[in-house]
């Protein structure tokens, strides 16, 4: 897809009772995705990626790092804030639920968070009947400094992949791929990518980051590649600045994506604007 058609947004309204597959394939849904995904059919997505708020609770005061002393932008923005635990908690659930609605029956879910809540989602992944197959641990080539010298430097986050009940067995694993891109000769669950920087992170005018928490590209291509086969339908929740989407175009897979914030719904539109496409990036199977 080069170029985008003027419905390529859909912003979703309280009269849309249901949308059919066809015509949300390759478009980006605007709105709440509480609301929009009962409005989608059951059994339709191959893959779904979601990237959730992490519920970081970062410090009101702004971090310094420890070294330079310029601030750290970490994320404070207002859709990572809940009330409380229980809250999130609900939240997670409510999307868990209807997003294990619209996978196929032999579809996989991959989610994606820190030590914030990582822990939190698997359990409620499992007590709502997802079968959990791998976790895969990014790591980050070029976190950002252990600023307060208080705690390890954190420079992974989590990835679980799950199948929708303990039943689901025919699902997508292009297993030597899989083995290329994890660490060590035995391709373990550990993948070296580094942050979202240079050209590809999208900034504004001032060259502030758009999105806090813009994903690599390399991320989702190795989950699109690994988990899917050319023609599936990719399913992202969460859109942010539409990485999976992206991704997936690039690698002549449809998509489905939802975002709630107008702001990024622009940017997606900018994004795909002109043709997807992936750039080679070098496998690294050990860190220095
Ligand atoms: C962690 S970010 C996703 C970043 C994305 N993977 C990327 O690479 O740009 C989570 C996104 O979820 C969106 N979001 C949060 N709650 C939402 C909701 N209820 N419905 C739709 N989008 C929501 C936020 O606006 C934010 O852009």
């Amino acid at each position: 897809m080069s170029g985008i058609d003027k419905d390529f947004v859909i912003k979703d309204k309280q009269t849309i009772k249901e949308y059919s597959l066809n015509q949300i394939k390759n478009k980006v849904l605007y709105g709440d995705a509480l609301e929009i995904l009962k409005k989608i059919p059951a059994n339709s997505a191959d893959l779904v990626f979601l990237d959730p708020p992490y519920f970081l609770q970062l410090p009101k005061k702004q971090l310094k790092r420890w070294n330079v002393k310029t601030d750290v932008e970490g994320v404070d923005d207002y859709w990572d804030k809940f009330e409380s635990f229980e809250e999130y908690d609900d939240f997670i659930k409510t999307i868990l639920e209807q997003v294990k609605r619209i996978m196929k029956e032999n579809a996989t879910v991959w989610i994606i968070s820190t030590y914030h809540s990582i822990f939190r989602i698997g359990k409620i992944m499992q007590d709502i009947g997802y079968w959990l197959l791998s976790n895969v641990i990014w790591l980050k080539s070029n976190p950002m400094p252990n600023w307060l010298g208080v705690r390890f430097t954190n420079a992974t986050e989590t990835l679980i992949w799950a199948v929708k009940n303990k039943d689901s067995k025919k699902y997508t694993f292009k297993k030597d791929l899989a083995k290329e891109y994890g660490i060590g000769k035995v391709g373990a669950n550990v993948w070296i990518i580094p942050l979202c920087t240079g050209k590809e992170r999208l900034k504004d005018e001032e060259g502030k980051k758009i999105h806090s928490t813009q994903k690599p590209l390399e991320l989702l291509k190795r989950i699109i590649e690994i988990t899917t086969n050319e023609g599936d339908i990719v399913f992202d929740p969460m859109a942010g600045l539409g990485t999976t989407g992206y991704a997936a175009t690039a690698l002549n897979r449809d998509f489905i994506m939802i975002e709630k914030e107008k702001k990024y719904i622009g940017e997606i539109r900018k994004r795909f604007s002109q043709k997807p496409v992936l750039q080679e990036k070098k496998i690294k199977k050990e860190i220095e």
